[in-house]
């Protein structure tokens, strides 16, 4: 997934437009890893932004997040804060197929990887992970996969055909593609819609092994109330959201910038998508709108 590592790719936007990951959710995690594990040290891989690495220093001693993009890396390294002495934290360049020579073998605690798993070599990335752990470490990763607009089933059709479809594959003629389907890499992208069913941490290297996914309701009445939900999973995302934010959102996705590449000297994918959005539901810039996201987590302990 190169995309985020192109210097065009603006990730301070990045960070503003992604949803963050609830605190029972790290409490889950933590709680799972301190079984067995210690907080010596965690490392967070495709760490983008960085806020979960930030986020580990609450528990852990000293934290790397690593990333293949050297934009996502430069921006991490100028937002390290002030630390208190016994806690460190450093980003440097690495993939989850292959991680610094820098992270010593079997030396990490926990491994994290948010939003980024669906991206990588699962072969490569599990036995790279075994490799840099300790015995009884913890591998956990987790993503989100697509905003439901609830309460608002033609809003979700929308979604869909930009997301996942392609209008030349109905009407080859078409001036120019006007989803953003075909501009997703593949298989990662089917990999996030199908919450990554069909890999699993292997079990010679790893055991208790825990995968939790939780598929939003998707055309019930909005809620407005947090409480209706959080039973159904830890890592429950739910936002109130208008178009401005959306379209933002939109304008965060690797496809976007793919698509933006081809035609965006003409026209610009995350507007023409939110004008139909808004175009269709009778919605305006700051029309309020609930969304939830369809999440999955795996946590493993290293043999
Ligand atoms: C959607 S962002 C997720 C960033 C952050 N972890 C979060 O939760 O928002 C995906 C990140 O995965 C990184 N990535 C892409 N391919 C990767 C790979 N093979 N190994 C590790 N990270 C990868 C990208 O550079 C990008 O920073």
């Amino acid at each position: 997934m190169s995309t985020y590592a192109e210097t065009s790719f603006n990730s301070q936007q990045y960070d503003n437009s992604r949803p963050n990951y609830p605190e029972p959710f790290y409490c889950e995690l933590i709680n799972y890893h301190k079984v067995k594990g210690d907080t010596q040290l965690a490392v967070d891989i495709g760490c983008g932004s960085g806020f979960v690495a930030f986020k580990l220093l609450e528990y852990f001693d000293h934290v790397i997040g690593t990333d293949p993009s050297s934009t996502m890396i430069s921006q991490c390294q100028t937002n390290i804060p002030k630390l208190p002495e016994n806690k460190t934290i450093e980003f440097t360049i690495g993939s989850a197929e292959l991680q610094p020579s820098g992270i010593l073998p079997a030396s990490v605690d926990l491994i994290t990887g948010a939003e980024c798993c669906h991206w990588v070599d699962h072969a490569k990335f599990y036995t790279e992970s075994a490799r840099i752990l300790k015995r009884n470490g913890t591998l956990a990763y987790w993503f989100y996969k697509d905003p439901v607009f609830v309460g608002y089933p033609q809003a979700n059709e929308i979604y869909e055909n930009y997301t996942y479809n392609s209008s030349r594959e109905v009407n080859p003629d078409d001036e120019f593609e006007r989803y953003m389907g075909p501009y997703y890499q593949q298989p990662g992208h089917d990999y996030l819609r199908s919450l990554l069913k069909e890999k699993s941490p292997p079990s010679d290297l790893f055991y208790d092994i825990v995968r939790h996914e939780y598929v939003s309701e998707r055309d019930g009445s909005p809620h407005n109330d947090e409480d209706a939900y959080v039973t159904k999973t830890p890592l429950f995302i739910r936002k109130v959201i208008d178009m401005t934010w959306f379209l933002n959102y939109v304008k965060s996705w690797s496809a976007y910038h793919t698509w933006m590449k081809e035609h965006g000297d003409k026209y610009d994918i995350a507007e023409i998508f939110v004008d139909e959005l808004k175009k269709e539901m009778g919605w305006k810039d700051d029309t309020k709108v609930e969304v939830i996201w369809d999440t999955v987590y795996t946590f493993a302990r290293k043999k």
